[in-house]
């Protein structure tokens, strides 16, 4: 269901809203904005761990001049004294509060959170669902590097079952008419994922000389209990190091949407890597984050 106040995963955004948030994300990179919330309250509510989504979120909200209160999830009544999700919500409204920008292991729950709150719900990832502002940065990034993405391969490498930022990318690269191939492990990845622009592919080496772009994925083993493949088999077949970057083209990029485990998912050569993109993408999160408040709290009526 499409809350039109909120922004729950990219199928929130029309191709208006979509190209508007890319504008002016480019707009604000090259002068700050001014105080486009002023007056208006934001509060973060982060229930899982977070570094760069918490810090972008936050640094977004004061450089557009919002008021902004951190709320500690054990210390919400949410928690120990029985308040419901909804009734939290109705709260948090009555307290004239204008925007909420929710993560939560429980895939649903920043939804559920926007049904029950008379403001605005941005999604900041819900367990295996949607982190549709990774999406959007990750996006932003792969189009300051190659314009058009139409007809442009971009390859997502590991744990795409369990990962929340490849399910939102999937779905806006999809939109913006590129192919994804998708490369992983039958545990991490299940054939059924083909279709459309997706194919899915077991061989990285096969994968590499066609991408434009590749985007390494952490291992969410937060999300599973039995570790469905060894370290050993992973590292040996999905590890992006030192003799796989010699199979990419000259001008390939590298992105993660961090945080990355070296040694797993790649070793120190990608870092040193001339298309490792990882900084780019961490600082266009402030922007990215201001376009979507922007949007939803000016432009989108
Ligand atoms: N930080 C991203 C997320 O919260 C990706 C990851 O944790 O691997 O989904
Ligand atoms: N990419 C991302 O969401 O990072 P954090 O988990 O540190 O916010």
């Amino acid at each position: 269901m499409r809350i039109r106040r909120s922004l729950i995963d990219l199928d929130d955004l029309t191709a208006e809203e979509l190209a508007y948030i890319f504008e002016r994300t480019g707009q604000f990179e090259r002068e700050p904005p001014g105080p486009l919330l002023a007056g208006k309250a934001c509060v973060n509510m982060f229930f899982e761990e977070s570094t760069r989504t918490f810090t972008s979120f936050h640094l977004a909200e004061l450089q557009l001049g919002a008021n902004v209160v951190d709320l500690v999830p054990k210390n919400l009544s949410l928690a120990t004294k029985g308040e419901s999700l909804e009734d939290t919500a109705i709260t948090l409204g009555a307290l004239g509060i204008c925007v909420l920008v929710v993560r939560h292991s429980e895939p649903g729950f920043p939804q559920r959170m926007a049904l029950a709150f008379d403001g605005h719900v941005i999604n900041a990832g819900d367990g295996v669902h949607a982190h549709p502002t990774q999406a959007l940065l990750d996006i932003y990034t792969l189009i300051e590097e190659f314009g058009e993405l139409r007809g442009r391969t971009v390859a997502i490498v590991g744990d795409v079952l369990h990962s929340r930022v490849a399910h939102s990318t999937i779905r806006g690269l999809s939109r913006l008419g590129a192919s994804i191939v998708l490369v992983g492990p039958e545990a991490f990845l299940p054939s059924t994922y083909a279709g459309g622009q997706v194919s899915v592919e077991r061989d990285l080496d096969a994968v590499l000389p066609n991408a434009d772009a590749v985007v390494l994925l952490r291992i969410q083993r937060e999300r599973f209990v039995e570790i469905p493949i060894s370290d050993r088999e992973y590292i040996d077949r999905f590890r992006l190091d030192r003799r796989r970057l010699a199979l990419l083209r000259k001008e390939a990029i590298i992105m993660h949407p961090g945080p990355y485990n070296r040694g797993v998912e790649l070793d120190d050569s990608v870092l040193e890597f001339a298309g490792w993109r990882y900084a780019r993408q961490v600082q266009h999160g402030v922007a990215v984050r201001m376009a979507v408040l922007d949007l939803l709290v000016n432009a989108r009526q």
